[in-house]
């Protein structure tokens, strides 16, 4: 069966110092042993964070927010996926809508990114999600099956039971605007029938399909409860040590 994950992307927020102090707070918590706890911290962080994370004993997941396809050479100001996992990630956010729109990211380059990265024992978080003229429109399941289509379905088998698919509605992140859970359920029903057809019932029943997009403690339960949600990437509410504890508790 698919696991539960509670993933959080910090996004470009909280200095090394602050992230430990997040992090002395946020691990006085006992988990529940059924959810995978993950956070996505910025880069120069991980490294201090994972060894704090190592040294208290809890199983709490580092995880990258980007990382480049190569595996080393003249690219100034990049991180090659060995580097992060060599300092402590086990996870990468690739394909983050921010990415796709700031940085010009196109589903090609996700697939590189996504193959570099499994090459060297990384997950991936993959994300996709429509924008709002899309939703629209009410082709938002084409839009985002598509998303899919072109970049991790590409995948091998064993490549691709090391994804988490994370559907973020872009109209829903950072705006306080959640998807209903009703909205999440028939996006993730769609996905897991993607990759039931590409890759069997086996694999797609234990793929992990995330929603993102605004959760917080208010809303995280009733999205957790629908079928095929199997968790959150969770960004603002991840931010605070309460709030990230409490939605990791909604399962
Ligand atoms: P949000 O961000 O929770 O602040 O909406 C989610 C994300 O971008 O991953």
């Amino acid at each position: 069966m698919s696991r539960n994950i509670a993933a959080g992307n910090w996004k470009m927020n909280k200095s090394i110092q602050e992230g430990v102090s997040f992090m002395d707070s946020f691990l006085s918590n006992d988990f529940p042993e059924d959810v995978n706890v993950i956070l996505g911290v910025p880069s120069v962080s991980i490294f201090a964070l994972s060894q704090q994370i190592k040294k208290s004993g809890k199983s709490i997941n580092i995880a990258a927010q980007n990382c480049h396809q190569n595996t080393s050479g003249a690219f100034t100001g990049e991180l090659s996926p060995s580097m992060i996992k060599g300092a402590g990630a086990d996870y990468v956010i690739l394909g983050h809508s921010e990415r796709r729109a700031y940085f010009g990211e196109s589903d090609d380059l996700i697939l590189e990114k996504s193959k570099a990265a499994l090459a060297e024992g990384l997950k991936v978080i993959f994300c996709c999600g429509e924008p709002l003229e899309v939703r629209k429109e009410m082709t938002h399941i084409e839009y985002v099956t598509n998303q899919i289509n072109q970049s991790i379905l590409k995948l091998n088998e064993s490549d691709m039971q090391n994804i988490i698919i994370a559907y973020e509605p872009i109209w829903a992140i950072g705006t306080g605007e959640t998807a209903s859970s009703q909205q999440a359920q028939e996006m993730h029903a769609e996905i897991r029938n993607v990759i039931a057809t590409e890759y069997g019932e086996n694999i797609a029943a234990k793929t992990s399909i995330l929603y993102g997009g605004s959760v917080k403690p208010a809303n995280a339960k009733e999205l957790f409860s629908q079928p095929d949600v199997d968790g959150g990437l969770v960004g603002g509410a991840s931010l605070d040590a309460g709030s990230f504890a409490e939605i990791v508790f909604s399962f």
